[in-house]
């Protein structure tokens, strides 16, 4: 099974807009964290869409190893920085 690039060790802090629709990053190879940018073409990865159910501010995560996606569940906190940039 394929896996996601780790494209930080930490959240992004991102304000969701209510009845908007997003792609979040799943392969982690997006330039424009933590939203797809077709970077997942040739992958086995699809953006995970979601429409936001209010105006809110929100982590999001960017290691790509959450159980919640597309949210931070801390899992990132295992992650060293050397870390960042290769696969899962
Ligand atoms: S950034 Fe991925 S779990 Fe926090």
């Amino acid at each position: 099974m394929e896996k996601a690039v780790i494209s930080d060790n930490k959240p992004i802090k991102t304000t969701l807009e209510k009845d908007k629709t997003y792609a979040y990053c799943t392969c982690g190879r997006s330039a424009k964290q933590p939203f797809c940018d077709g970077s997942h073409k040739g992958t086995t990865f699809t953006p995970l869409r979601f429409t936001a159910q209010a105006d809110k501010e929100v982590w999001l995560c960017t290691c790509k190893q959450t159980k919640n996606p597309p949210y931070c569940d801390g899992s990132h906190q295992h992650i060293a920085d050397d870390a960042v940039g290769i696969t899962a």
